[in-house]
């Protein structure tokens, strides 16, 4: 499948467009961002890892029975996606405190939770992407009370398939962020499931295996997204 014009650049990718309206192309960036765009940087190799990645754990979550926005990988940076309308929520699961959650709450990093939970965020950019509830989502039209349910039923069970991937090579997953969009009536999962955007700590030594490495400086982001890759044997 060939790229038409570019529809869209984001923090850490590229959209295209494609001969077919049902398809677009996502190219995937090196390049880094945090804190709503204000801290920016480079993880080189990043968008090979993320792209890859991406594209396993969903092929992994599809035989699982999630439906999934995956189509095919062309290169190690670009894949062919279902296009979809963009659900304007961030869906964050947390199975440990940390981030934002730690410091809204007064609660450790790293503290167990009585039970695995759930955040929406109101995707918008220029609003620095606020915490909302249901009802809030609803009142502002954002999803049907069906997507909602939907969502977060798709989201504990992605927590649980992930969970024990990450599990089996020795890494305890945190939190994590899913988007959602709607295809043809139906939702399915609808961006990247990468260091970006989940927290990854060896189950060992708790080493941080994500983009925590780059928000707060830790040092050696690439070899943390690389060890990651290779715990899942991508770079085989
Ligand atoms: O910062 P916070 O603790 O709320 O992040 C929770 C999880 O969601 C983390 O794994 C983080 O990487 C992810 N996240 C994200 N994109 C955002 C906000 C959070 O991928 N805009």
């Amino acid at each position: 499948m060939k790229e038409l014009e570019m529809m869209y650049e984001g923090k850490a990718k590229k959209v295209f467009k494609t001969e077919d309206d049902d398809r677009l192309i996502v190219a995937y960036k090196d390049d880094a961002t945090a804190f709503n765009g204000l801290k920016k940087g480079t993880i080189v190799g990043k968008g090979i890892v993320n792209n890859r990645m991406s594209n396993y754990l969903c092929k992994i979550l599809e035989e699982k029975g999630i439906p999934t926005h995956y189509v095919e990988e062309l290169d190690e940076r670009r894949t062919v996606v279902k296009k979809v309308e963009i659900v304007p929520l961030e869906v964050i699961i947390r199975n440990k405190a940390a981030g934002s959650f730690s410091k809204r709450l007064g609660v450790p990093e790293g503290t167990e939770l009585k039970c695995s939970t759930l955040e929406f965020s109101y995707k918008n950019d220029d609003l620095g992407d606020p915490l909302i509830n249901s009802y809030m989502a609803l009142a502002l039209g954002l999803a049907t009370k069906e997507e909602i349910d939907t969502i977060s039923e798709m989201a504990f069970k992605i927590n649980a398939i992930l969970q024990e991937v990450f599990r089996n090579i020795g890494i305890e997953l945190i939190d994590f962020k899913l988007e959602f969009g709607r295809y043809h009536g139906q939702i399915i999962l609808a961006d990247e499931i990468s260091p970006d955007t989940c927290r990854y700590w060896d189950i060992e030594t708790h080493d941080h295996l994500d983009k925590d490495r780059f928000r707060r400086d830790l040092g050696d982001a690439e070899g943390a997204y690389q060890e990651v890759y290779r715990r899942l044997g991508l770079d085989r």
